[in-house]
């Protein structure tokens, strides 16, 4: 993909968020960073830590927008740090599924989430989410990307489409790896992110930058969501 194609994609998803928050008008404004570059620093000395993004943890939660009572799924839930913030927000009616793909690492979410009853760690095929048709309001998916198999990722995003309510979204954390400092293997290109989202039924609504990382967070609707049901499915 070429460095047009790149800001292409950036600048739809910016048009898509300022046209949600005209049509909701009840984004927080005030809240929303500027892209403006006050201290060139901050873009150079970025951390390249494989964990940074978690010191933006109130942003990415803000961003998220998650309500008690909602029901998300954390794919790839590894030590199940996101999944115990998850769990404080959804409160006791919601429920957060953290889904690994070992025994072992299951086991040992159960550990660390014992104090957390609403967080219900599961072993999740390496294809697919694993969980029943239309289970979840919010898949969050840090780090993983670059690991999920399908037959193509873009059968994951057609699965992730089944797992979701028909307005649930989908938030990708991933490394970018054109300015990565470490690990640029561990990340995917946003633009080839996008291709597959799009490719598999989903629009970018959102994607942000994470300052002081080399991480992004990009969150996803389904397509048919856009549409009006017809008459006959009402
Ligand atoms: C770098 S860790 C990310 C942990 C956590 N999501 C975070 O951001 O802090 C990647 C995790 O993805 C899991 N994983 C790898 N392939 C997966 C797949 N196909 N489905 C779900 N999880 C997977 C790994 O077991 C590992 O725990």
């Amino acid at each position: 993909m070429s460095r047009r194609s790149d800001l292409w994609i950036f600048l739809t998803a910016i048009f898509a968020l300022i046209a949600f928050a005209a049509r909701g008008g009840e984004v927080e404004v005030s809240v929303i960073p500027s892209s403006r570059v006050r201290d060139p620093n901050i873009l150079v000395q970025r951390d390249g830590g494989g964990y940074a993004y978690r010191t933006y943890l109130d942003f990415i939660l803000q961003r998220l927008d998650i309500q008690p009572g909602d029901r998300i799924l954390d794919l790839g839930a590894g030590d199940g740090w996101w999944t115990a913030h998850f769990a404080e927000k959804v409160g006791a009616e919601g429920t957060v599924y953290a889904g690994e793909v070992t025994q072992e690492l299951v086991d040992r979410l159960k550990q660390r989430l014992q104090d957390h009853p609403n967080a219900k760690p599961y072993l999740c095929p390496r294809n697919r989410p694993g969980l029943p048709d239309q289970s979840v309001d919010l898949v969050f998916i840090s780090q993983v990307y670059h690991h999920l198999e399908g037959q193509t990722r873009i059968d994951y995003w057609r699965e992730l489409a089944k797992t979701v309510t028909p307005s649930g979204r989908v938030a990708v954390i991933e490394t970018y790896p054109q300015i990565a400092l470490q690990g640029k293997d561990h990340g995917t290109p946003l633009s080839t992110l996008v291709r597959e989202a799009e490719e598999g039924g989903w629009i970018p609504v959102e994607v942000w930058f994470i300052p002081g990382t080399q991480h992004y967070l990009a969150i996803f609707i389904q397509q048919r969501a856009f549409f009006p049901k017809p008459a006959s499915q009402q």
